[in-house]
């Protein structure tokens, strides 16, 4: 039996695997990836190893570590303080202290504690299409099948707020999901919210309108919880969405780049906000706030850091756009957004509205010829690019020569 079907009978055959023709993989080096006959493709889709698959300073680091102590965070540990400080000094006044967990779900469910604790209110406001986790409570913030629309509850604690479109103004939707909120007697504890509407799509929002957002929220007595589980880490240019959409979060969530592929996630907040939470919830994470998740960490501070990553990241971004946009080679391909280097391109059917289908075979048609890319938005006809950090122009060139043919030879 191929390893394929052993992966289907040993996990399921619901389980989810990329591409019509899934790919096995047995390697990986920068931003590129081997599969097991030999073939190697560029991988302009994953952000959990953000400075390069296998990166040297992060097996060095992580092994290294491993090698001496690795225990669970109940233990005071200088490498783990070190971290903790670093990281928190990355943030805005007045984020300070931190709570680490090892998902960006665990995180998110700390945050919405964090913030029931602190407003004494139960309603939360999310966006329409967004992805914050997959465990229950966080869960019914989801909205990847468009379940929610503007006023209309799918729980009864949760608001969707219907995406940006040009004509329709974010920030409108959600006074109307904190009225509907204040009307059923629940109040808002947070707006939680990827800082640059990622899995969203990337839809523009305008200047200003995320600071907008969180002084209604506050207006309304609840925080402005910034998930920064794909936006931050310098994906955007900025080491974190909310400093690139110009908002101040009261908490704001990390994840999946934060150790470059070891578990690790965590919440940063004011120091109240975390002390109350530690006070009220004596919450322990066994896996969490280890000498080797810091270890991971520091190491990805410091690539990032060290390679100039938040000057070049822009830079390869906007490339990446602004080639795609030039490209001219259909008809089909929409609006392109990006945020740094994360971008978004619109595939469109021959009406002009949103084709899903069509952009699921353009990405297994890339796989095919040696790129990886993914698909993203409420319609999943997004076609989305969020390589490693460390992709470079040359990759980026790479990349676009690819999709040019690619692009032409959809219909
Ligand atoms: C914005 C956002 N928040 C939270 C999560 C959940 O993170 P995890 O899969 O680590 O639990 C995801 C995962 O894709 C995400 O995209």
């Amino acid at each position: 039996m191929t390893s394929l079907a052993r992966h289907k009978q040993v996990f399921g055959h619901g389980a989810p695997l990329f591409y019509d023709e899934p790919i096995e993989l047995v390697g990986g080096e920068g931003v590129w990836l081997f599969d097991s006959d030999g073939r190697r493709y560029l991988d302009a889709y994953n952000n959990v190893p953000c400075v390069g698959h296998a990166n040297p300073r992060v097996v060095a680091a992580v092994s290294a570590q491993m090698a001496t102590l690795q225990v669970h965070g109940r233990y005071v540990h200088g490498l783990v303080v070190d971290y903790a400080e670093r990281l928190a000094a990355l943030h805005a006044e007045p984020l300070s202290a931190l709570v680490f967990a090892c998902s960006g779900t665990e995180a998110d469910e700390v945050a919405m504690t964090m913030a029931r604790l602190a407003t004494g209110n139960r309603g939360f406001i999310t966006s329409e299409a967004a992805y914050h986790g997959n465990n229950t409570d966080v869960g019914r913030l989801n909205d990847i099948g468009g379940r929610v629309g503007a006023g209309k509850p799918v729980d009864p604690e949760v608001r969707g707020v219907p995406l940006p479109d040009g004509s329709r103004r974010f920030v409108d939707g959600v006074a109307d999901a904190i009225r509907s909120l204040d009307e059923a007697g629940i109040g808002v504890a947070a707006v939680l919210m990827c800082s640059i509407l990622a899995n969203e799509g990337l839809p523009p929002l305008a200047a200003g309108e995320m600071a907008e957002v969180v002084e209604l929220v506050h207006a309304a007595g609840g925080l402005m919880i910034a998930d920064e589980v794909q936006a931050g880490f310098a994906r955007s240019g900025c080491w974190w969405g909310y400093e690139y959409s110009g908002f101040e979060p009261d908490i704001a969530v990390m994840g999946k780049p934060m150790g470059a592929g070891i578990p690790f996630s965590g919440v940063v907040a004011a120091a109240e906000l975390v002390e109350r939470f530690r006070s009220s919830t004596r919450y322990f994470n066994t896996f969490a706030a280890t000498p080797v998740q810091a270890a991971a960490g520091m190491a990805v501070i410091d690539v990032i850091e060290d390679e100039g990553l938040l000057d070049q990241i822009p830079r390869v971004g906007d490339h990446l756009a602004a080639s795609l946009r030039e490209m001219g080679v259909t008809d089909r391909l929409g609006e392109v957004r990006n945020v740094g280097l994360f971008v978004g391109a619109d595939w469109l059917d021959h009406d002009g509205g949103p084709d899903g289908e069509g952009a699921r075979a353009i990405v297994n048609a890339a796989r095919q010829a040696g790129v990886l890319i993914g698909l993203d938005g409420p319609h999943g006809h997004v076609l989305k690019l969020r390589p490693p950090l460390v992709f470079s122009m040359a990759d980026a060139d790479h990349l676009l020569d690819v999709m040019s043919l690619v692009l032409a030879a959809a219909k």
